[in-house]
């Protein structure tokens, strides 16, 4: 049983997480990527037994748009931190009626609009083509879902995120076409991170956490950053708790991930081997 892996959970996400519930030997510490500086230290701890890293995705105090955050330096770290796993939580706004604000969707699925971020690790000198078919590990998924329900969140266990570039948000004939592609919800920040992830080899899903009807809904104001920030924060302890209970469900020592996330690479390089 050699090959048995101790899990390291990495978080990215916002504020609110800062103060997880029973995190001990809290310690933030830079982590050097050559792919340059990620958006903050990465604060390390555990939770119990288990191992946990936290980056503030935007930086502490929130610094850094979208468009402008450093995704390769950022999935570098986190690998370089030791994580296995990667869970995002992200602000998102709705596309659809039956996921209002406050309501958690772990999406399985995304579509990139993001153009104007570095997207890989590979460059040239060394092709890679990863599979992102299935852009989430189930296996992170199944034991959000599992939280989820045992908390009594408001979840639902799959949907479409669409990531668009920003940083304005989208015009109300954009919001209609996204609904019109079904779409579950829209962001701006989980891509590249999914794909980076895969191709750093993490398992890697999201909870995408609803704040807004975007603009389309025709009940309800286009969404405002006063609006997201406002359910952002009342959604914290809700966050707090979902990672409290989810981390040590993902605790136990394991085998390679069934979804093969950690695999990635294996049948993705075309660039031969130097002689
Ligand atoms: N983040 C939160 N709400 C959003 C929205 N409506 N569009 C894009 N990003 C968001």
């Amino acid at each position: 049983m050699s090959d048995l892996i101790t899990p390291v959970i990495g978080l990215i996400g916002g504020s609110g997480l800062y103060d997880i519930p029973g995190l001990q030997d809290r310690e933030w510490k830079r982590v050097e990527s050559p792919w340059g500086e990620a958006s903050d230290e990465i604060l390390h701890g555990r939770l119990g037994d288990v191992q946990v890293r936290f980056l503030p995705r935007h930086g502490r105090g929130h610094p850094t748009p979208p468009s402008a955050l450093n995704y390769r330096a950022n999935i570098d770290a986190m690998k370089r931190a030791g994580c296995t796993e990667l869970l995002s939580l992200s602000a998102v706004g709705s596309l659809n009626e039956e996921l209002p604000p406050g309501h958690f969707v772990i999406v399985d699925q995304f579509i990139d609009r993001t153009f104007a971020r570095e997207k890989s690790f590979f460059e040239t000198g060394c092709v890679g083509h990863v599979s992102v078919a299935h852009p989430v590990c189930s296996r992170l998924g199944d034991a959000l879902e599992a939280s989820a329900v045992s908390l009594g969140l408001p979840v639902t266990r799959g949907g479409t995120y669409l990531v668009m570039e920003g940083p304005q948000f989208s015009t109300k004939a954009e919001s209609l076409l996204y609904r019109q592609w079904g779409c579950s919800v829209i962001g701006m920040t989980n891509m590249p991170e999914a794909k980076l992830a895969r191709e750093a080899e993490l398992c890697y899903a999201t909870v995408a956490m609803v704040t807004d009807f975007d603009c389309w809904h025709p009940d309800h104001e286009a969404v405002t950053v006063d609006q997201v920030v406002k359910v952002l924060f009342s959604n914290a302890d809700k966050a707090r708790a979902l990672v409290a209970d989810v981390v040590p469900r993902l605790g136990a020592k394991r085998g390679p991930c069934e979804a093969g996330c950690d695999r990635a690479l294996e049948y993705a390089l075309i660039t031969a081997p130097e002689k």
